[in-house]
């Protein structure tokens, strides 16, 4: 999968569908030569070369290089694209000049935990080239990572610097990848929105000049997302070329392209360089978290298929990677957090009535937590509403015949709690500066270990006395006055790294500790949902909207990268909590099956008819889960573009597909839409059922003429608001 040819200095990585290409130059800096579609080593790999000054380049000469595609671009010495990384020195100078050493290629993939990345099961599975270059003015290695898998169009990268000199180097900028594209023809699509409304699709055409998405909140964020694709115009969900890019980390992050006034495109992934600075001093290594791209040259559908199962079988990890979610009801939007144990007992018994699987007790169960204003930090069952704790609770809960899951938020403290009477200095803060809440809370400083320390105590404590098989692992609010008491003045540029580097040690720790509790991420909904905290929890809460309407827009958003199964996708009250809207029971399931489905109400207020279509819904949805959570995933009709949405999924034996089809409005006498159904075999006959009326079928008809529909035909199974489930059998 990766070779190198000593003649022409080039460096190929391949598997059957890509080929990844770099080069040598004469004054051994690292060229980047191409990146796409499976090709033959040239004999002669110059022509490959598309640099403006390529014919000054291999003459051993220093010429300023403005314009040449390179591996990991460095600053100050003629490239002035956004360099891959910046190293200030002593001396106050910032340039650097790395050229190669040496290089590695092995069987593998090391891993950088606790700092999530992908990996591999068997050393087969994938090829890990390691190019060293040095720099000897700082006296500095600089380590690119490639890794290459065998089985999916996929290239892992990230770097590492380790220091050798006697005076410190800080590292102000350092990407996980990036990737000089030789033209710019690409459509910039990213997935940005806000809390409620995460993840829009944006698409714009890239034009000169730099454009970017990132955070620099602590968290990848609801406002944009670290994923992105760029794709040639024509591309579409079937055809054409896509790379797609995600960045697995959950910190500060910048996702940019670069594209010059020569067309060239030149991307780059890596921790957002805004208030980032890391002292290095001789004998350590920094290492930069890891970035993926895929290339599809069959269109947005083949790139999505590759993530989610990349993402399923190799970010995912435990005991629930592949494997069935559990359905689970959440009291958050039933109680809040005005509740007491018969409550929250009647609660957990209408949902065993259910089918339910799986009881979560959310916010509002310890310290002193009856509204936003204090608790948090005091992870102790509040004994007023909880009588027996959370140790008695979660027994009793378990004597339902149901599991029992709990709320946690422990990255975050209120003023008026326990732990911040004890440890004021526990903050993110600056002295003699005021702090900012958001939600009467602040952000402990998760960049020091005696403080991730005794939030872990705490947990462990509560959950090796409970029966816990589940942890909602929350965070609400963004960072603000960024400051360590931990660190030295000049590495406070350090703290914003470390902090999520404390995050994921504390999830490592809790995931070693207790490999069979599932652990579901949120961020006020989706501020988190990103590839990194897959590594950990499986699956993410993706809003704080469970309006089915808009749930078909985030949901639909979510699947360009993130497998279905890691979609936390819940039927909620109507009027709904954010939006006031009224949707039918049946529209809000069909929506919500499309994900690790559950509830977020309290089913003793239902009729009773409902409830037995709650009953009816949980047996279906048992019967059918797999297809939903590990099936194969086609978007059939855009809900950002269009009055209605659609999206399939099929069995991964192909017996079974299930289609959701969303009509926003009714409007009368409209034009028809053919929905055509995608990933069937065309020479099969499948029996699709709608609204209880079965027909036969072959393949080829549903997948090419399609089932066409109007508002008239709509507005009798529900008018607005109103989404179908289409069952599909082969038969
Ligand atoms: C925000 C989450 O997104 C909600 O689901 C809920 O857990 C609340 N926090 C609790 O404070």
């Amino acid at each position: 999968m990766i070779t190198f040819n000593e003649t022409t200095k080039t460096f190929h990585l391949s598997n059957k569908e890509i080929s990844y290409i770099m080069k040598l130059d004469d004054n051994k800096h690292l060229l980047h030569l191409y990146f796409a579609k499976k090709i033959h080593n040239a004999d002669n790999d110059d022509q490959l070369f598309f640099g403006h000054l390529d014919n000054q380049l291999f003459n051993g000469d220093r010429l300023l290089n403005s314009y040449r595609p390179k591996e990991y671009g460095s600053y100050g010495t003629g490239d002035f694209r956004e360099p891959a990384f910046v190293i200030r020195q002593e001396d106050g100078n910032s340039i650097s000049d790395f050229s190669y050493i040496s290089h590695e290629i092995y069987q593998g993939k090391k891993s950088i935990a606790p700092l999530p990345s992908i990996y591999v099961e068997d050393e087969q599975e994938a090829q890990t080239l390691e190019i060293t270059l040095h720099d000897s003015l700082t006296n500095t290695d600089l380590i690119l990572y490639y890794t290459i898998y065998r089985d999916y169009p996929v290239i892992a990268r990230h770097s590492a610097f380790i220091h050798k000199g006697d005076t410190p180097i800080y590292i102000q900028r350092v990407m996980s990848m990036q990737l000089d594209l030789a033209d710019s023809d690409y459509d910039f699509i990213h997935f940005s929105g806000a809390w409620g409304r995460e993840k829009r699709i944006v698409s714009n055409k890239l034009r000169w000049g730099n454009q970017s998405i990132f955070s620099t909140k602590g968290v990848s964020s609801a406002e944009h997302n670290p994923t992105f694709i760029l794709k040639r115009p024509d591309t579409t969900e079937d055809f054409g070329q896509a790379y797609g890019f995600a960045f697995i980390y959950s910190g500060n992050f910048l996702c940019e392209a670069d594209v010059s006034t020569y067309n060239q495109c030149r991307v780059n992934v890596g921790i957002h360089p805004v208030n980032f600075s890391w002292k290095l001093c001789s004998g350590e290594e920094f290492v930069s978290p890891e970035a993926i791209v895929m290339y599809s040259d069959k269109g947005l559908t083949q790139m999505s298929h590759n993530f989610h199962n990349l993402f399923n079988q190799r970010l995912c990890r435990g005991k629930y990677r592949g494997a069935n979610r559990p359905i689970l009801l959440n009291n958050w939007e039933a109680t809040e957090m005005t509740f007491d144990e018969d409550k929250i007992m009647s609660i957990a018994q209408k949902a065993k009535e259910a089918g339910a699987e799986l009881f979560v007790l959310d916010d509002g169960w310890f310290g002193t937590r009856n509204d936003e204003t204090q608790g948090l930090g005091d992870w102790f069952a509040n004994t007023t509403k909880l009588p027996s704790g959370i140790s008695g609770l979660s027994q009793k809960v378990a004597e339902l015949g149901i599991k029992f899951g709990l709320w946690f938020e422990p990255e975050m403290v209120n003023k008026n709690s326990q732990l911040y009477r004890e440890h004021p200095d526990y903050l993110l803060q600056v002295k003699n500066r005021h702090s900012h809440s958001f939600r009467y809370q602040y952000v402990l400083d998760f960049s020091r270990d005696d403080v991730v320390n005794y939030i872990y105590q705490q947990m462990k404590e509560i959950i090796s006395t409970s029966k816990m098989s589940y942890i909602k692992w929350d965070m609400n609010r963004y960072l603000t006055e960024v400051y360590s008491v931990g660190l030295a003045p000049d590495e406070q540029g350090k703290v914003f790294h470390k902090y999520i580097l404390g995050v994921y040690s504390l999830y490592h720790r809790l995931t070693q500790e207790f490999p069979d509790i599932l652990f579901e991420s949120c961020s006020s909904g989706g501020a988190r949902f990103d590839p990194g905290i897959l590594y950990y929890a499986p699956q993410t809460w993706c809003s704080d909207n469970t309006d089915a309407n808009d749930r078909v827009e985030i949901q639909y958003a979510n699947s360009f990268f993130y497998p279905i199964s890691s979609h936390g996708a819940h039927v909620s009250a109507v009027p709904n909590q954010q939006t006031t809207r009224v949707t039918d029971i049946h529209t809000r399931a069909n929506i919500a099956y499309f994900g690790a489905f559950g509830y977020e109400l309290d089913l003793n207020e239902l009729s009773e008819d409902e409830f037995k279509i709650v009953q009816q819904q949980i047996a279906f949805y048992k019967e059918n889960r797999a297809v939903f959570q590990y099936g194969t995933y086609y978007r059939l009709r855009c809900p950002f573009e269009n009055n209605s949405g659609s999206f399939m999924t099929v069995s991964p034996d192909g017996q079974k597909a299930f289609a959701m089809y969303y009509q926003r409005l009714y409007k009368p006498n409209t034009e028809f839409v053919n929905l055509k159904l995608k990933g069937l075999e065309a020479e099969t006959k499948y029996q699709v059922t709608l609204a209880g009326i079965d027909k036969i079928y072959y393949g080829d008809y549903l997948m090419n003429a399609g089932i066409s529909f109007n508002s008239t035909r709509l507005a009798r199974m529900g008018g607005d608001f109103t989404a179908l489930l289409i069952e599909i059998t082969k038969i």
